[in-house]
C-alpha cells in the first residue's frame, strides 16, 4: 500500500533515485509520476515543481501533464484507493449495488476520501475484465475480479482492518484467459525466434512483399494495411525509426490484447521485431494501458528472456547490426490515448492531445522520427505471416478482409471470453457459440462500434460489412437499450480530452439530454437534438473519439426507437395510451421486432 504523503513534497534521495532510474530524461515525464506516486500515494504541488525544477521543465508542465491522466492524484486519495470497473457489461452484472454496499460498508461516499483518509471508492471506464466482471482496481496495481456481495463484505473487512492489499486472498486477483475458440492467433504458440528467422531467410525485401501479398489490415479499428505502413516507414528519411505496439485497448468490451499479452506474449514482441528489422528501427515501445498494469512484471520477465536467448538487444539472432530493444510504458488512464498520435505524445511525456495530422506517425510519429504504431493482434498476425507465407493469410477469410478475427465476447451469453474465427463469420454463429439466448442486441467494436438488432444478425464480421476492433457485448431483451446508450454517452463525456469545442461541448450535452430523458423529462424534441449533435460532431471534431462518440445514440435510436420513446413525457403517455399494447400492435403489423417506425406514424 502506498505511503501517505503530506504536502512537502518526497525527499530528495527518493526523487533521486527515480530521476536516476529515468535518465532524467523528461520524455519520461509519465513515467516517473506514476512511479512517484506508486510510492508516494499521490502528488502534491511541491512534488511536481521538484520533479520540474530536476528535469528543467516548467511547473505548468509538469502540473499540466499530472492533470491529465485520471490515474494521477494532485489531490489526496484514500491509501486503499478502489476503482470500480464501469462498463455496461460491468453494471449488468451488478456493479452498481456492488459499489453501494461497499460506500455503505466503509462510511464513504461515491468519489469521496473517507474522513481518516483510509478509502476512497469510485468509478473507471471499462478495466477490459468484462468476460470476469464485476471488477475492480486497487491501488492502480492489482484488479479484483467476479465481485458479488461475499467478496464486497470480506474485502471491506479487510480494508476496515487494514490488510495490506498483498495479504488478500490471492484468488481475488485471478484473471482467466478464458479462450473458447482458437484459430490461427489463439492456437499453440510458435516457438520464440521461429517466426523471426523465417522472416530473415525471406530477406526485407521478401518479407515486406508477403506482407502486402497477406492483406493484413490493422486490428487496432481502422484496418489500414500493414504491409503498406510498414513500407512507407521504411521510405521516410529520419535518423531513427521506431516501432510502437499499441496496447492501450481502451474500448469498452474489449480484452483480446490483454489475454495476448498474458498468452503470446512472445508473439507480440517477435511482430514487433521483425518490424523493427523491415523498417530499419533500434527502439521499440509498448504502450501498456494503466489498468493491464498487473502484467508489468510478467511482460519484463520475457524481455528479459528475449534478450537472453539473443532475441532482443545487439546482434539479434548473430545478426551483426540488427540490434533492437523494447521498453514499456504504462498509461494512466485515459482512452484518448489508444489514438496513435496521443499515444505517441503521451510516450514524450506530454499530455495525450491528438496531433494534427499529416504528417502522419510513419512520416514524423515518436520524437519527430518515422513510427510505425500497431495493434497488439496486428504483431501477432505477422509472425504467422512471417511462418506460413503472405498467400496463406489471404487465403482465410473474405476479399478485403483477410485471416482471422478475435472477438472479446461478453454481457448475456453463457460463454464469455475469446472467440477466434475467420473474417467473414455471420454475427449469429458467434451468438450461437457463447449460447447467447433471446438476444436483442449486439455492440460489436464497442461503443464507438456498431449497435445491431436481431434483424442483422445474418450479417458478417469484415471490412466489407460489420468491421470491428474486437468488441462483442450481447444484450438479451430484458435490457433498456436506451439505458445502454447512455451509460456509453457517459462514456464519452467522461473521456473527452476537452481539446477541440465540438467534442468537449457536443459530448457534455449529449449526456445532458440523456440524462433528461432518463429522468423522464424528455420529449420528441430532445431526440431531434441528439441527431443534430450527431451530425454536427461527425464533421467537426479533431479525432475520432469525438467523430464515433454518438454512434451509439445514432445506432439505438434508429433500430430501438420504442426504448426512447418509453422515456419521454408527453408524447405516448397521454391518459389511456397503452405502450404495450401498442408495440404488440405495430409487431403484428408489421412482422417486424422493432415497430419504431409504426409508432412513428402514430405520433
Ligand atoms: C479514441 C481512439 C482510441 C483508440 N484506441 C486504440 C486502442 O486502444 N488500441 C489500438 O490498437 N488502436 C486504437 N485506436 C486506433 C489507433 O489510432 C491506430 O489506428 C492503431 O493503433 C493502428 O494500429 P493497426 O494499424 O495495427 O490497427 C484508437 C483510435 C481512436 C480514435
Ligand atoms: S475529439 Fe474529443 S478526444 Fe478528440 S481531440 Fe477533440 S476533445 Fe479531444
Amino acid at each position: 500500500m502506498p505511503m501517505a504523503q503530506g504536502d512537502a513534497g518526497v525527499s530528495a534521495s527518493a526523487l533521486e533515485a527515480l530521476l536516476q532510474r529515468h535518465g532524467r530524461d523528461p520524455h519520461a515525464l509519465l513515467q516517473l509520476l506514476r512511479e512517484l506516486q506508486a510510492e508516494h500515494g499521490w502528488l502534491p504541488r511541491a512534488t511536481l515543481a521538484q520533479v520540474a525544477a530536476a528535469l528543467g521543465l516548467t511547473p505548468a508542465q509538469v502540473e499540466g501533464v499530472a492533470g491529465f491522466y485520471r490515474f494521477l492524484h494532485t489531490q489526496p486519495v484514500g491509501r486503499y484507493r478502489i476503482l470500480f470497473s464501469d462498463n455496461i457489461t460491468d453494471r449488468m452484472l451488478g456493479s452498481e449495488a456492488l459499489m453501494a454496499d461497499l460506500c455503505r460498508r466503509l462510511g464513504v461516499a461515491p468519489g469521496r476520501v473517507s474522513d481518516d483518509g483510509r478509502v476512497s471508492v469510485a468509478r473507471t471506464s471499462c478495466t477490459g475484465l468484462c468476460d470476469q466482471g464485476p471488477a475492480l482496481l486497487i491501488n492502480h496495481h492489482a484488479v479484483v475480479t467476479r465481485l458479488d456481495a461475499a467478496r464486497v463484505a470480506q474485502l471491506a473487512g479487510l480494508v476496515r482492518g487494514g490488510v495490506p492489499v498483498a495479504q488478500w486472498p490471492a484468488e481475488w486477483f485471478e484473471v482467466q484467459d478464458q479462450v473458447r475458440r482458437a484459430d490461427v492467433l489463439l492456437a499453440e504458440p510458435p516457438a520464440p525466434g521461429a517466426a523471426l528467422s523465417a522472416a530473415l531467410a525471406r530477406g526485407i525485401p521478401g518479407m515486406l512483399s508477403e506482407m502486402k501479398l497477406s492483406n493484413l489490415r490493422g486490428r487496432g479499428g481502422a484496418g489500414f494495411a500493414t504491409g503498406l505502413k510498414w513500407s512507407l516507414c521504411r521510405q521516410a528519411q529520419g535518423s531513427e525509426h521506431v516501432v510502437v505496439c499499441n496496447a492501450d485497448e481502451g474500448e469498452p468490451g474489449t480484452f483480446k490484447d490483454r489475454v495476448l499479452l498474458t498468452r503470446h506474449a512472445d508473439a507480440v514482441l517477435e511482430g514487433m521485431t521483425i518490424a523493427a528489422w523491415l523498417i530499419g528501427a533500434r527502439r521499440g515501445f509498448v504502450y501498456l494501458r494503466g489498468e493491464y498494469r498487473y502484467l508489468l512484471e510478467r511482460l519484463e520477465a520475457v524481455l528479459q528472456r528475449r534478450r537472453d536467448a539473443g532475441l532482443l538487444g545487439t546482434a539479434i539472432l548473430g545478426r551483426a547490426g540488427f540490434d533492437f530493444d523494447v521498453r514499456i510504458h504504462v498509461g494512466a488512464g485515459a482512452y484518448v490515448c489508444g489514438e496513435e498520435s496521443s499515444l505517441i505524445e503521451s510516450l514524450e511525456g506530454r499530455r495525450g492531445t491528438p496531433r494534427i495530422r499529416p504528417p502522419f506517425p510513419v512520416q514524423s510519429g515518436y520524437l519527430g522520427q518515422p513510427t510505425i504504431v500497431n495493434n497488439v493482434e496486428t504483431f501477432c498476425a505477422a509472425v504467422h505471416i512471417a511462418l506460413q507465407g503472405g498467400a496463406w493469410w489471404a487465403s482465410i477469410g473474405t476479399p478485403k478482409s483477410a485471416g482471422t478475427k478475435i472477438h472479446s465476447v461478453s454481457g448475456d451469453c453463457e460463454r464469455p471470453g475469446l472467440y477466434e474465427y475467420p473474417f467473414g463469420t455471420r454475427i449469429g454463429r458467434i451468438l450461437e457459440d457463447c449460447g447467447a439466448r433471446d438476444t436483442q442486441a449486439v455492440q460489436v467494436g464497442g461503443p464507438s462500434g456498431l449497435c445491431l438488432s436481431a434483424f442483422e444478425f445474418g450479417r458478417r464480421i469484415a471490412f466489407e460489412d460489420v468491421p470491428t476492433a474486437g468488441a462483442f457485448m450481447v444484450f438479451d431483451r430484458s435490457r433498456d437499450m436506451f439505458e445502454v446508450a447512455r451509460c456509453f454517452a457517459h462514456f464519452f463525456a467522461h473521456e473527452s480530452c476537452g481539446f477541440c469545442t465540438p467534442c468537449r461541448v457536443g459530448t457534455a450535452l449529449v449526456v445532458k439530454r440523456m440524462d433528461k430523458l432518463a429522468a423522464g423529462h424528455g420529449s420528441r424534441h430532445d431526440i431531434d437534438v441528439l441527431f443534430e449533435l450527431d451530425k454536427l460532431m461527425h464533421g467537426a471534431t479533431h479525432c475520432g473519439l469525438g467523430a464515433t462518440a454518438c454512434n451509439p445514440l445514432r445506432d439505438t435510436i434508429a433500430k430501438f426507437r420504442p426504448a426512447y420513446e418509453r422515456h419521454l413525457k408527453s408524447l405516448y403517455f397521454e391518459p389511456g395510451f397503452d405502450l404495450d399494447a401498442e408495440l404488440s400492435i405495430a409487431r403484428h403489423l408489421t412482422g417486424r421486432d422493432d415497430p419504431g417506425a409504426h409508432l412513428e406514424r402514430l405520433s
